[in-house]
């Protein structure tokens, strides 16, 4: 089976690298057609694009600088060694990039913690997450309570499971939020561990601002952006209805339903109009372009080299 599931993303791996060199080979050949003036606009187009990314991550870069110093402390707790497989660390990573990214996105991000880094997280963050290194964040192998220990009291683990309903933000607090992909197989899991350890802990107010399909049990990047955009706005309405996935409302799914037999004819045969889905969110691939947005700013510098030696 699994060997059947590396032979196939081998597979699709391959056959993304052929389009890609297509796509290469495509815009050479467009290039050779241009004019030499044609060219030197195009060169100097691409260096002012490349020129506004670098502003553009320079100021971001700055801004999550000053948040390190200034901005409202939010913690990922990443303590759950050994209780995730593979795959679910995979996942994990990826949320961690879109969490990451979606701070950087912020008016005003929040300093973003990243505890008890170690382990077999932290091997897989390190060999998955190319520019981690280059992230500013605070990273340690410490626990929560070590990391803050003149500041316990000021610690909220945020979780699912707790009978305490967030309402204003308080910047002054420690918002925490377990770094687990799990299934759910670890229900409580948070709670638990906070109240063990004596902090106090809080939910997000889901239920009285939007309907879900499901228990409101989110993941990782959607709880930190739901977060930093909530500092930056205080409208918990606006910021759920935003950040929340459509997939995760009530109605959702019937929806899609109905939204596919009327594609394939209805029940009665009638080719009728498609009701489109709720508005996606953003796809994973504009987060990891954004986390990645300065390999981008490279890939056009390239791209103006190329036009300046053809
Ligand atoms: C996938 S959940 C992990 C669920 C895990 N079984 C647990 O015990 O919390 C990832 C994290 O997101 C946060 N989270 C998810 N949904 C939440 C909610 N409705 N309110 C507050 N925090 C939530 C919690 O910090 C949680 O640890």
């Amino acid at each position: 089976m699994q060997e059947v599931k590396e032979q196939r993303k081998a597979k699709e791996k391959e056959a993304r690298k052929e389009k890609q060199e297509l796509r290469r080979k495509e815009q050479m050949h467009k290039l050779q057609l241009l004019t030499e003036e044609e060219r030197e606009n195009l060169k100097k187009q691409a260096q002012a694009l490349l020129q506004e990314r670098r502003g553009q991550h320079a100021s971001k870069r700055s801004k999550l600088e000053h948040a390190q110093q200034h901005g409202p402390d939010l913690v990922i707790d990443l303590d759950f060694e050994g209780l995730m497989s593979g795959s679910e660390l995979k996942h994990l990573c990826q949320q961690l990039c879109y969490s990451y990214s979606a701070n950087g996105r912020v008016a005003n991000p929040c300093h973003l913690h990243l505890v008890g880094f170690k382990g077999d997280v932290k091997e897989a963050a390190e060999r998955q997450i190319n520019g981690l290194p280059n992230w500013v964040v605070t990273k340690t192998q410490d626990s929560l309570l070590h990391h803050f220990s003149q500041r316990k009291d000021k610690l909220v683990y945020l979780t699912a499971d707790s009978e305490t309903e967030l309402d204003v933000l308080d910047a002054s607090s420690i918002y925490v939020i377990g770094g687990l992909v799990d299934h759910n197989r670890y229900k409580g899991l948070c709670q638990q561990r906070a109240q063990e350890a004596g902090i106090s802990t809080a939910r997000l107010p889901i239920k009285k601002f939007v309907e879900l399909e499901s228990r409101a049990v989110l993941t990782v990047n959607h709880v930190v952006q739901i977060m930093v955009e909530m500092f930056n706005r205080q409208d918990w309405k606006a910021v759920l209805d935003d950040v929340l996935p459509p997939r995760k409302r009530a109605g959702y799914h019937a929806a899609k339903t109905e939204s596919k037999m009327r594609r394939k004819g209805g029940e009665d045969g009638c080719r009728v109009d498609v009701i489109s889905d709720p508005t996606p969110c953003r796809t994973i691939r504009e987060d990891v372009a954004e986390v990645e947005e300065v390999d981008a700013a490279e890939v056009i510098d390239e791209a103006a080299k190329v036009v300046d030696n053809k």
